[in-house]
């Protein structure tokens, strides 16, 4: 993967991506190394991020290498009128990599065809969150011991959630059965549903999220993105959809785990939290290793 941009999970190969979990897995066993002294990577966030900005700054303060960017473009001279062109021409000259978020559904795609070094999409709009899926599928490997042959619910807003479109696509390359809960407003998208079909696997439709718990291994909940609504009602209409409570639990198979990429806003009640099943805070610790082993292997470490 050396010198590889990461945009689209697909820009990997299945085998690729098993390559980066299992590097990964060495990185959660010996998190802190100098293997990336010398290093610069740059974070530009055009749009809010707690998790992918600061682990993936964590994962490069771990390994040696040193950090540079904006968390806010208003602090950059975009604020100026300065292109997404001639910003990422720029920042190709002080750093090694770029991890960039933008809330245009193919800015990733452009800034990899004009910068000089690699780019890594940590979020393009509603389209893909690669990085975030490789964290997924490790923490669905580490928590079931496998990715194939598990039944996995997707859950709340499954139109805009770039998280949900990125790992159903990376999971059709193993034997996996779908179960889509949204509200009617809110289903996966045609493009994405296309994807299952051509892979030869099963997806199911829901709108009652009491309807799957019983029987899938994964529950993947989603926040509804508000920001991604032109019109505000529209919001109101579905904003409590799909609410996760503890007492819902009850029934659920003994090796289920509750995953969400977080933000979380209400769809998982809070009660849920200390239940066993509930595994969203670890899943965004393993960002950390699966962030390492991406660095590692992009500036050809590893
Ligand atoms: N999962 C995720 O992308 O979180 P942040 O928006 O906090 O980075």
């Amino acid at each position: 993967m050396k010198n590889k941009s990461l945009v689209s999970i697909n820009d990997y190969t299945r085998e690729e991506q098993l390559k980066i979990l299992d590097l990964a897995a060495g990185f959660e066993k010996q998190p802190t190394q100098s293997i990336l002294e010398g290093f610069v990577i740059a974070t530009l966030f055009f749009e809010p991020s707690t998790r992918t900005r600061l682990s993936f700054e964590s994962a490069a303060s771990r390994l040696g290498a040193k950090v540079i960017g904006f968390s806010d473009a208003s602090s950059s001279s975009v604020q100026k009128g300065e292109s997404l062109r001639d910003t990422i021409r720029t920042v190709s000259n002080y750093s090694d990599i770029i991890v960039m978020r933008h809330p245009k559904e193919g800015s990733a795609r452009f800034a990899s065809e004009v910068a000089s070094v690699p780019v890594i999409n940590a979020g393009d709009g509603a389209n893909q969150h690669p990085t975030q899926t490789m964290l997924d599928m490790y923490s669905i490997r580490k928590t079931q011991g496998t990715l194939d042959d598990l039944n996995i619910a997707f859950v709340g807003d499954l139109k805009y959630g770039r998280t949900v479109h990125s790992l159903v696509m990376a999971l059709c390359n193993y034997n996996t059965t779908f179960h889509l809960v949204s509200p009617e407003a809110l289903k996966l998208p045609s493009s994405v549903k296309i994807h299952i079909k051509d892979n030869k696997h099963k997806y199911f439709q829901y709108t009652e999220l009491a309807e799957v718990i019983h029987k899938v291994d994964i529950l993947y909940m989603t926040r509804i993105q508000k920001e991604r609504f032109s019109d505000p009602m529209d919001y109101e209409k579905v904003k409590n959809s799909c609410i996760l409570k503890n007492q819902m639990l009850t029934d659920a198979k003994p090796n289920l785990k509750i995953m969400h990429p977080l933000p979380r806003v209400n769809e998982i009640n809070v009660d849920v939290d200390d239940n066993p099943k509930a595994y969203y805070f670890q899943q965004a610790l393993n960002g950390v290793y699966v962030r390492q082993a991406l660095l590692a292997s992009i500036l050809g470490v590893k």
